[in-house]
């Protein structure tokens, strides 16, 4: 009995492999299968076999008629898909297989990295809106009608009806003005978001990007607070050789204002490509908050002080992960995304 079902095994198995048609398949399966299949007949002369063998006998020719049964569906999924047949559970050397695991893009990484030093600083995380109002994006802030900023061609205005008029906004600096018209000083917020300007697209620009805002008020914030504070944020981020230079710059929020430099995070400081030659790289932008921003929110200007300052998260991504294209970022090139 043995012997035949083991038999019976192998042909069967040989005829399921070679079978081409879904036809051939079903006559197979009644071939060995069937009411008067092959299988059936043997198991009709179990009532012979030695009666202490039977039990065994009978689990074998049930296993082998489930394993027939699996094989033939196996086979005719795979005809239907138009792909050899792949037998299950053979071939224990062959590759396994893979699953690919997801990850978080690059900017994301970084937003995370820097708002996670400033929260261990005390600074809280806050975030605005992306459509806003001209007041936020410009009048609270100090910049009057007649900047340029508020050009048509320098902001993306949205087609709204009514004298209200609404844009993307080109900067994080909203947020400052809708922290403070809700919390009241003394406060601490970094704000992380995505910011629009109409700029010709090449590998340093592109018209959306990304900034990191933020904010201290308090009655004893200086200006030596806010050098103190990039100078140790810039050491955690680029590592401890990190040197900063402020240069007097102008923004209509801040009074006095300064833009940032780091020391070259590829040169070190002596001059290479990355730098153009100069050793630093301008990285923020940054200021005591002015007494009309202070107004807009009617904080006192007499009581509180603030210190503020903006950074680009691509500009920091580029440096910290030695990419040289902005594009890269947002065209979703697999590719790219999988080396982070
Ligand atoms: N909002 C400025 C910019 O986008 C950066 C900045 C923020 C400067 C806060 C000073 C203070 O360029």
């Amino acid at each position: 009995m043995k012997g035949k079902l083991a038999a019976l095994e192998q042909e069967a198995l040989e005829e399921i492999e070679k079978a081409s048609t879904q036809d051939r398949l079903e006559q197979l399966r009644v071939q060995y299968l069937g009411r008067h299949g092959t299988l059936s007949a043997l198991l009709k002369e179990l009532g012979q076999v030695p009666a202490e063998e039977r039990p065994e006998a009978g689990e074998r020719a049930n296993r082998l008629k489930e394993r027939l049964g699996a094989e033939i569906k196996q086979k005719l999924i795979s005809l239907e898909k138009g792909t050899p047949a792949v037998r299950p559970l053979r071939d224990p050397t062959l590759p396994g297989h893979t699953f690919s695991v997801g990850k978080r893009h690059p900017l994301t990484r970084i937003t995370r990295e820097i708002c996670e030093i400033f929260v261990s600083l005390g600074f809280r995380v806050a975030e605005g809106p992306e459509i806003e109002t001209e007041y936020y994006n410009f009048d609270a802030l100090n910049i009057p009608a007649s900047h340029p900023a508020r050009d048509a061609f320098d902001t993306f205005y949205l087609n709204t009806p009514g004298p209200k008029k609404y844009l993307l906004r080109s900067q994080t600096s909203t947020v400052q003005i809708r922290v403070m018209e809700k919390a009241k000083p003394p406060l601490r917020i970094i704000a992380p978001g995505r910011v629009f300007r109409p700029d010709a697209v090449d590998a340093s620009h592109s018209f959306m990007f990304h900034q990191v805002e933020g904010l201290w008020v308090d009655t004893e914030v200086a200006f030596s607070d806010l050098k103190g504070l990039l100078t140790l944020f810039f050491k955690q981020l680029f590592g401890p050789k990190t040197r900063t230079r402020f240069r007097p710059h102008f923004f209509p929020f801040t009074e006095p204002s300064t833009d940032v430099d780091i020391s070259c995070t590829l040169c070190g400081g002596r001059g290479c490509r990355v730098c153009s030659q100069k050793g630093w790289l301008e990285v923020l932008g940054a200021g005591m908050v002015h007494p009309n921003v202070f107004r807009a929110v009617k904080v006192d200007p007499r009581r509180f002080r603030g210190l503020a300052f903006g950074l680009g998260v691509e500009r920091i991504a580029m440096l910290k992960f030695g990419i040289d294209d902005i594009r890269l970022f947002f065209e979703n090139d697999l590719r790219f995304l999988r080396q982070f």
